[in-house]
């Protein structure tokens, strides 16, 4: 066999790994063996690449491979798992800046006007069009959704008078241009026209995300990683390279899937979270006119009492668990109760926490057995028979206005309904307000009892109790 056929042989078995990674990371049981197909298939696809595509300069290769590794390397090592959807968003921008960076050297390469001509150029410049736009979108949008999520940027979403049009005209722009430019290129020209399309994509990757509200991020994140997949799917068309094509293709369809579950998950039309304007801040105590009333706080003692006497428990985990990292401690007291033959159970909601998965991460990470933590559907109408809700740092997740507020920012979720069961024990360090921003009437009801300080102090004095 050849060197190409080698190579060819490599980039299959490489996107097989890489569509066995997809069907393992569904799962949480296979997901550890799912991401070592994605690291196999990873390394074969650049060993592949390297030692077969790249012909010379391997000492700008080598430099570039080191210094983008070391870099990976001790971002890796430092990031909190607090931290873990901004390090996602900054890596979704890092695949549309290389978007950008391919379509100019594709667009500048000397040789471009020799290789094609007729249609061929015009379809190899219309690719190298298309890369930079959804390039230079996906870098911007998620440099602007690392700011949001990072807390660098507020959640509350800036909607420009008359943003709709705006969008729309700098869509208008972006085609005419398109068009100018392949017209000019077949001249030699068309650089103008690519660099005024790239600042339009640039500011509209901006304005599209800064009018997205807090409450709608998860389906920011998911609907970025999508895009980065068709960015780097576009790099795949420019450098003639199958397997850059299919696995962009793979991460832009898995991220489609994913708005969609998201959406669903809120009960958002994506066209409706993409035209934006949702949401306020977090951390923000809202004042509503009516008066709530007062909260009922509880002291670790008294909860353990409670915990012990229960028969069934439903720990609901939220962001707060996450900062607290009080994940370890959760699991200690899950084993002690249910040694004392109290059935515990977790209830997930699928946009619990900043990431997509963000608690059955934390959940595996602390070896939570997988059995018994189930999806906000499994558990949603167990609720009556439940004895005590440990509601972990969580907050828009278990908000009743959801259900009763149509038209506030998670007007129309679904939430967990823990007051339907008999107490709901809130732990979390204030009253203040979770990412979208709404007071929760959930605090102020007559089973609700407030546990107030740091997750990880409070629940290390329950289970000293216990
Ligand atoms: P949130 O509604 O953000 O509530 C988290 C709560 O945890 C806060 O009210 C906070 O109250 C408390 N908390 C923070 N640190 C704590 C600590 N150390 N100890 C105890 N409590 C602590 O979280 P949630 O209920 O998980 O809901 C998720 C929200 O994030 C949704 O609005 C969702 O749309 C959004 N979001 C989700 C994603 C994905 S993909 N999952 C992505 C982006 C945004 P105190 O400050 O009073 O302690």
């Amino acid at each position: 066999m050849n060197i190409e056929g080698i190579i060819s042989v490599s980039y299959i078995i490489a996107t097989i790994l890489f569509i066995l990674a997809l069907g393992g990371l569904s799962n949480q049981e296979t997901a550890r063996r799912g991401n070592w197909y994605g690291i196999t298939g990873m390394a074969i696809a650049l060993i592949a690449t390297v030692l077969g595509v790249v012909t010379r300069n391997y000492e700008y290769l080598l430099a570039a491979l080191v210094i983008g590794g070391t870099i990976g390397l001790i971002a890796a090592r430092r990031v909190q798992m607090t931290q873990m959807p901004e390090l996602v968003a900054i890596l979704h921008s890092l695949v549309g800046v290389a978007a950008v960076a391919v379509g100019f050297a594709n667009f500048m390469d000397p040789g471009r006007l020799t290789h094609y001509v007729g249609v061929e150029l015009t379809i190899h410049d219309i690719e190298t069009y298309l890369g930079i736009l959804i390039g230079a979108v996906t870098f911007s949008g998620s440099v602007i959704a690392f700011g949001k999520l990072s807390g660098r940027i507020g959640g509350k979403p800036l909607t420009l008078p008359a943003r709709h049009w705006l969008n729309l005209g700098l869509l208008i722009a972006s085609i005419w241009f398109g068009y100018q430019f392949v017209v000019q290129s077949a001249a030699g020209g068309g650089t103008q026209e690519l660099i005024i399309m790239t600042v339009i994509a640039l500011l509209f990757g901006i304005h599209m995300v800064m009018a997205i509200g807090g409450a709608d991020m998860p389906v920011v994140v998911s609907m970025l990683n999508s895009y980065s997949g068709w960015a780097a799917s576009a790099t795949g068309f420019m450098l003639g390279n199958d397997l850059l094509i299919v696995t962009g293709a793979l991460v832009g369809s898995s991220g489609a899937i994913l708005s969609y579950i998201m959406c669903r998950a809120m009960n958002r039309r994506f066209l409706a979270v993409i035209a934006g304007g949702f949401g306020t801040s977090e951390g923000t105590v809202v004042v509503s006119g009516e008066d709530q009333g007062e909260v009922d706080p509880i002291l670790p003692e008294e909860t353990a009492g409670l915990l012990l006497d229960a028969k069934e428990v439903m720990i609901i985990p939220g962001y707060g668990m996450a900062v607290a990292q009080a994940q370890h401690i959760v699991h200690e007291i899950t084993q002690t109760l249910r040694d004392k033959g109290v059935n515990v159970r977790f209830g997930i909601h699928p946009v619990a926490g900043r990431m997509p998965g963000h608690m059955n991460v934390l959940l595996a990470e602390a070896k939570v057995p997988y059995d018994i933590v189930f999806e906000m559907d499994e558990v949603n109408d167990d609720f009556p028979n439940v004895d005590v809700s440990i509601i972990i740092g969580a907050n828009d997740i278990v908000n009743p206005s959801a259900l009763t507020d149509p038209d506030g920012p998670i007007g129309g979720m679904p939430v967990l309904e823990c007051w339907k069961g008999k107490v709901s024990i809130v732990l979390k360090r204030s009253m203040a307000t979770g990412y979208a921003g709404v007071q929760n009437p959930l605090f102020f009801l007559e089973n609700t009892r407030m546990l107030f300080g740091d997750a990880k102090d409070t629940l290390d004095a329950v289970f000293k109790e216990i």
